[in-house]
């Protein structure tokens, strides 16, 4: 039998539960909730809040479910604690995805995990132009390091395969849009109604026509009102591209590649620089099966693509992006 938590630890969990609610999820959706029983956190799916028609395969749900997660882990370790956790074979609507016990650290947190503590309130999804200065192999190289200890691999994207990558991307920015209910669903999560404390905000999504830097075409979002840093030529922006793959297609692979992912963008962003997460791509069956094929090697299924640039110095700060109140996906028990 487990022994029942102390009150400190279950503040510790609900502090760090709260600080994951920053965690990104496609569309900012938020698909995930908590349960704080009496000897330890589960994290569930809210099945809810899947993006139905954009991510028929459910992937993009668990993808911000690890995310969750591997920021919970964090931001424990930065307040002293160790986490147990255990990954659950997705199973019944009732099963957690995984089940969280945590007992105090026995000294600090490793360099990498204070890092990436202190960069969750600094991590924004950006879908500016980015500056002409390109990535350094070594800092490409740290952010494949953050993402190995959860099964996770970053292949970045050169020469004929960026080619192959970037126009896979068009393609899919074309053909989704055709695809059933995919734009009412886009509709639903970028026009929320007052309070709902999710969704695209008009401050996150750009003012100008859908973006597109050197070959590459971002997914199209209603007008907002971000602006870009200035009206320079496409060719400016000199970003990196990436593929995040998973160990497999399972549930419990896709929710440690959401923590590979999470881990990513949180070493990218401690690095200074500034990220776009993109699966539209992986969402179409025809892109998705040429970049597995074609672009990374079919032993490994891609998860997620990472658009990775510096800020160009004139961008303003970006203003995050809204989240719920913890108390709406935290139910405590026992
Ligand atoms: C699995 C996943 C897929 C995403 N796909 C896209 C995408 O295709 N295009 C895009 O612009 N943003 C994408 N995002 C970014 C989300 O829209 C973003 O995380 C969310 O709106 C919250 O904003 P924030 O990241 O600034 O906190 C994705 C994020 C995740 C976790």
């Amino acid at each position: 039998m487990s022994t029942p938590m102390l009150a400190a630890e279950r503040a510790a969990l609900r502090t760090a539960a709260a600080r994951a609610m920053r965690a990104p999820s496609e569309h900012n959706a938020q698909p995930w909730r908590w349960v704080l029983g009496p000897d330890g956190l589960d994290l569930h799916v809210d099945r809810s809040r899947r993006l139905r028609f954009t991510d028929e395969r459910g992937h993009g749900t668990l993808l911000g479910c690890g995310c969750a997660l591997h920021h919970l882990q964090v931001a424990l370790a930065g307040d002293g604690w160790l986490a147990d956790v255990r990954h659950q074979p997705d199973g019944p609507a009732d099963r957690p995805l995984a089940r969280i016990r945590i007992r105090p650290a026995d000294g600090e947190p490793d360099a990498r995990t204070s890092r990436h503590a202190a960069a969750i309130d600094e991590r924004h999804t950006d879908r500016r132009r980015f500056s002409g200065r390109s990535v350094s192999p070594a800092v490409l190289g740290a952010l494949d390091d953050a993402a190995r200890p959860f099964g996770g691999v970053l292949h970045l994207t050169y020469g004929g395969h960026r080619a192959l990558l970037a126009g896979a991307m068009r393609d899919a920015a074309a053909r989704q849009p055709e695809q059933e209910g995919y734009l009412a669903e886009l509709n639903q999560w970028t026009h929320r109604y007052a309070g709902a404390h999710d969704g695209i905000p008009a401050g996150a999504r750009l003012d100008g026509p859908p973006p597109s830097y050197r070959d590459l075409v971002l997914r199209w979002f209603p007008r907002g009102t971000l602006r870009q840093p200035h009206a320079g030529a496409d060719h400016e922006d000199a970003s990196a591209l990436a593929v995040l793959t998973a160990v497999d297609d399972d549930p419990v692979s896709v929710l440690r590649a959401g923590e590979a992912l999470s881990a990513v963008l949180l070493e990218a962003t401690a690095q200074g620089l500034g990220t776009t997460p993109v699966t539209q791509v992986l969402e179409v069956p025809e892109t998705r099966e040429l970049v597995r094929h074609l672009v990374v090697g079919a032993h490994r299924p891609p998860v997620c693509v990472l658009r990775l640039g510096w800020p160009d110095p004139l961008g303003a700060p970006l203003v995050p992006t809204p989240r719920r109140p913890l108390e709406q996906v935290l139910t405590e028990v026992g």
